[in-house]
């Protein structure tokens, strides 16, 4: 398939672009930024640029759009509520209709498992109330009723993807596995502050790269929302455990406190995208911390 790839400079982006060339797709990436990597293969072109992004669709003949262009998460863009609405509503919107357009065999959304906010010991899965705790999750959930518009208006076979929380080379935003991989590398402590009973659904970005993969060349999927993650609810004890166990020179300190996005979600069942469409993780953290700290030795990190 011909694809464009938004947010191309992106954590889920960057792996995005690898897994899908190395499938044997023909991939165009866009992003606003290449954050000073000299990428020469990204197209520098805004989300709201409907006239650029037109002409690159039809120059490059796109059928199918992997949209993880965002504000991408309740941490970013803080006390700026309308830029959330714009880059994430407004874009969608935007690619959906070039996408209706083009007549284009199909659009993956990269929605997010903020979607169902405090859900507490409620077991998380796709037929669970959606009840987000911030601008960023409620974005999600405007998106996702797009895509469900545009496919029972127009027939454009669009999925979203509910994305837990994600880790690998390229993440910019907070994240304690980087400050883990990093401080063991510099022979430093790490200290985490931690309520240690709340539960982490943390996902390697290659995992969710093939789940992307699979979606697109899936022959049909029954539905149009998929949780995705690794499928391993963790504390952090737990995570500070594998941690020691998977990286050299580990050195945690848990200290009273609490994680910097607050909502509580004990099960995230991510079993349905295995039914349908075939796609399981294969990257429990273990495996996931020792390829994080390999990109991050080899250079590649934000
Ligand atoms: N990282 C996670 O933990 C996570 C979890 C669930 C869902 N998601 C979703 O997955 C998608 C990708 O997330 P990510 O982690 O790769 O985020 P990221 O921030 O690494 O990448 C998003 C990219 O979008 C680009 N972008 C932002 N505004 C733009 C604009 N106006 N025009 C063009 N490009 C623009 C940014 O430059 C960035 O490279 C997002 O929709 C995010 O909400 C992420």
């Amino acid at each position: 398939m011909n694809i464009l790839i938004t947010g191309g400079a992106g954590l889920i982006g960057m792996a995005a672009r690898q897994t899908l060339a190395a499938a044997g797709h023909a991939v165009t990436a866009i992003d606003i930024t290449d954050f000073g990597r000299g990428d020469k293969e990204l197209h520098i072109v805004g989300l709201d640029d409907r006239d650029a992004l037109d002409m690159l669709i039809r120059g490059k003949s796109i059928d199918a759009i992997v949209h993880c262009g965002a504000i991408s998460g309740p941490m970013m863009a803080q006390g700026q509520p309308l830029k959330i609405v714009s880059v994430n509503i407004d874009a969608t919107a935007l690619l959906l209709d070039l996408a209706r357009v083009h007549a284009m065999k199909r659009f993956v959304f990269c929605s997010s498992i903020s979607v169902y906010g405090n859900a507490g010991s409620v077991a998380i899965n796709e037929e669970t109330q959606l009840h987000p705790t911030s601008v960023y999750g409620a974005s999600k959930v405007a998106c996702e009723q797009l895509v469900e518009g545009f496919a029972a208006e127009y027939g454009l076979d669009g999925v979203s993807l509910r994305i837990g929380r994600v880790y690998g080379p390229y993440r910019r935003a907070n994240c304690i596995l980087n400050d883990i991989i990093r401080d063991a590398s510099a022979g430093r402590k790490t200290t985490i502050p931690c309520d240690p009973d709340f539960i982490y659904h943390y996902v390697h970005v290659d995992d969710v790269a093939a789940a992307i993969a699979a979606v697109l060349v899936a022959p049909a999927f029954p539905r149009r929302t998929y949780n995705v993650g690794a499928g391993e609810p963790l504390t952090m004890p737990k995570i500070a455990d594998i941690a020691a166990r998977a990286i050299d020179g580990t050195d945690i300190v848990l200290a009273p406190g609490a994680d910097d996005v607050p909502d509580i979600q004990t099960e995230f069942d991510v079993s349905r995208i295995g039914k349908d469409i075939g796609w399981r993780p294969r990257l429990p953290l273990s495996a996931g911390l020792k390829a994080y700290r390999d990109a991050i030795l080899a250079g590649r990190s934000a």
